[in-house]
């Protein structure tokens, strides 16, 4: 919206019109301005800001990044990637954690991520044929009513990154995860600043930590990547 006013600012400057754009602009652009950020106040009230103790803290982890997260999340275990895209992350949990199955879970269903489904059922065909992996294509939560409980040793939540979203997928996973076992997910960061997105998943993992009994594990440190953390159950 900046870019627009300045270039129809630029354009005008040589016209006299001119005085009479600045009144329109003065006059529709404050407001404008006034109204998105009431929105962004009203939308940010809305979310829950629970602080979480120093138990929920006490063993958190700093690690580089999630290479070296995937690096200290158990070998050979059950587990899933819960927003897959094409595959990416997918490719590394399984060349870095050699996973006993990996199931890859995603709706496929935006304009943006849609014709990914195929790409991804290519690129682990080998895998899909020897078991290892399996593939859903549902929404988070659905799926997860689909493995029974303390099923998995540990998940990785990638999805939409709402809050909403994500306070849903901890509690649907939440009973899914074996004891010791751990929730994992991308995007523990305030928002898309180029996009002016927020973000709610600090807000949703603190909420569950301190709800749930469950404290940090680890956080990522990356500074061009967005971070993710890693969750356990309180005592384990
Ligand atoms: C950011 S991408 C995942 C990137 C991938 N984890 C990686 O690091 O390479 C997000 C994916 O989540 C999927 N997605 C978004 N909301 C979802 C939902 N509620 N249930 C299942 N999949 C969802 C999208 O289709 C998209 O493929």
């Amino acid at each position: 919206m900046e870019e627009v006013r300045h270039f129809i600012k630029k354009v005008l400057k040589v016209s006299p019109l001119y005085s009479a754009y600045l009144g329109v602009a003065d006059h529709f652009w404050p407001k404008f301005r006034q109204h998105r950020r009431r929105q962004r106040e009203e939308s940010e009230k809305k979310l829950p800001k629970l602080s979480l103790s120093q138990d929920h803290i006490e063993h958190c982890e700093l690690v580089l990044d999630r290479a070296a997260l995937l690096a200290k999340l158990p070998n050979s275990g059950v587990v899933a990637e819960i927003g897959v895209a094409k595959g990416e992350f997918s490719s590394q949990i399984l060349h870095k954690t050699n996973p006993e199955s990996l199931h890859l879970i995603d709706i496929w269903d935006s304009e943006r991520y849609h014709h990914l489904y195929g790409a991804v059922r290519s690129r682990f065909d080998e895998e899909i044929e020897d078991g290892t992996v399996e593939i859903s294509q549902r929404f988070s939560t659905e799926a997860a009513d689909h493995f029974p409980d303390d099923y998995f040793d540990w998940v990785y939540i990638d999805t939409d990154h709402a809050y909403e979203t994500t306070r849903d997928e901890l509690q649907a996973y939440a009973p899914k995860i074996k004891a010791g076992g751990i929730i994992a997910g991308h995007d523990y960061t305030l928002g898309n600043w180029k996009k002016a997105y927020r973000y709610g998943v600090i807000e949703a993992v603190h909420e569950f930590c301190v709800r749930h009994n469950w404290k940090l594990a680890y956080l990522t440190a990356e500074v061009k990547e967005n971070r993710s953390f890693a969750i356990k159950r309180m005592g384990e």
